[in-house]
């Protein structure tokens, strides 16, 4: 059995990539998550005890921390996800973005060289460091045009300013060390178990919790969304098949304004869960302040991945929201939880031995 390092496996992303690697592969994943207020291990209750998920209580700042276990794992591999990775907290205090996205990429890629150095050649060409980022690094698109990997970086916000950094950082330990390293940028993921403080959770929240849906601007910044067992799918892929020193673009060809967005949520919301005085939810928008900086428009184009690995994505925009607002209406305690802030006591209850 083989181990890698999923780390930020308790966020959204990396606890559907989770999900999937234990569904869909034979690695055992350490889980490596310092379990901020985004971390969730609720998203993983199923695999609390599970064989091939081993959980650690972790900052990827801790060089200390790191190099214990690479020692105690022997990982062939890093997927590395755990980042801070809201906008608008990034605005609002940019320093927990520099520390991790910056020097915490840092400090695992010298735990990762420390440790990938002292392999023997076979075991060397074989690992792999996967850093995950974003589409933001790109800057903002006007009404055409898309992103490709050869794009120029012209990050905007601190929170993408912050992981284009880590790119740069990413691609020199490979160019410098010939640390095997493989990087994904990805466009806005939606689904389950995302925190309700990003678009389309919150929307989801706020509508059934008879709140305002707060449109930032006039609404008609784009994203490009994909549904994240998709980019789980994709970043399985990349890990296992992708050409060290290479950059992958994912997205999903969903390109909607976010008025697009909180309309077919409403639409959804109206169908399967009705307001109780039979109006539509789309009564509760409002239009409120704009984002300063606020990205006009992000696009992928994702032919390389598809041409080189064979990725498309399964779920369309339309599948991809009934899914997700089924899910959160489906489980109403996670974010309950989530909110009240009981998902801390919920993790000291199942995980508190371990973290
Ligand atoms: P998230 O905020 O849901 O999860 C981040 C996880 O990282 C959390 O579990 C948190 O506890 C952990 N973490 C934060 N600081 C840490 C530290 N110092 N040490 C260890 N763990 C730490 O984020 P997400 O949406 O799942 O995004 C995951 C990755 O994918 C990020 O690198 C993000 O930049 C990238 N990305 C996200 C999107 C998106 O739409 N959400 C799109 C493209 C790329
Ligand atoms: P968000 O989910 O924060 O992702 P990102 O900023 O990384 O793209 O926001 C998606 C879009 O939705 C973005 O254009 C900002 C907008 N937005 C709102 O209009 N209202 C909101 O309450 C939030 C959180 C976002």
């Amino acid at each position: 059995m083989q181990t890698i390092f999923v780390t930020g496996g308790a966020g959204f992303i990396g606890s559907a990539l989770i999900r999937l690697l234990i569904a869909e592969s034979d690695w055992r994943i350490v889980n490596i998550d310092k379990l901020t207020y985004a971390g969730n291990l609720e998203s993983l209750a199923e695999f609390a005890d599970h064989p091939r998920h081993v959980f650690s209580r972790s900052d990827i700042c801790d060089r200390a921390a790191m190099d214990d276990l690479f020692a105690a794992y022997q990982p062939a591999g890093v997927i590395h996800l755990a980042a801070e990775s809201h906008v608008d907290r990034s605005i609002h205090g940019p320093g927990d973005f520099i520390d991790t996205n910056i020097s915490g990429t840092y400090t695992l890629l010298e735990a990762a060289r420390a440790w990938w150095s002292a392999l023997d050649a076979e075991a060397k060409a074989a690992f792999r460091f996967h850093h995950v980022s974003t589409d933001e690094v790109f800057g903002s698109l006007g009404d055409t045009g898309l992103f490709v990997e050869t794009s120029p970086y012209q990050p905007n916000s601190p929170y993408s300013a912050s992981k284009a950094a880590s790119d740069h950082l990413v691609r020199a330990w490979h160019h410098t060390y010939g640390l095997p390293t493989v990087i994904t940028n990805c466009s806005n993921n939606y689904g389950p178990c995302q925190f309700p403080e990003k678009l389309i959770p919150l929307m989801i929240h706020n509508a059934v919790s008879d709140k305002p849906l707060p449109i930032y601007g006039n609404g008609d910044n784009v994203r490009d969304w994909l549904y994240v067992d998709d980019h789980a799918r994709a970043l399985r892929l990349v890990f296992e098949q992708g050409v060290p020193g290479e950059t992958y673009n994912i997205g999903g060809h969903n390109e909607k304004t976010n008025l697009e967005v909180v309309d077919t949520l409403c639409a959804l919301l109206d169908e399967l869960k009705p307001r109780h005085d039979g109006r539509s939810y789309r009564t509760q928008k409002i239009s409120v302040a704009d984002r300063p900086g606020h990205d006009k428009r992000y696009a992928i184009d994702a032919t390389k991945i598809q041409r080189e690995l064979g990725w498309t994505p399964q779920e369309s925009f339309e599948s991809g929201m009934r899914r997700t607002v089924l899910w959160y209406l489906e489980n109403p305690a996670w974010v309950a939880h989530v909110v009240s802030g009981e998902y801390r006591q919920w993790m000291d209850r199942n995980y508190g031995d371990r973290q």
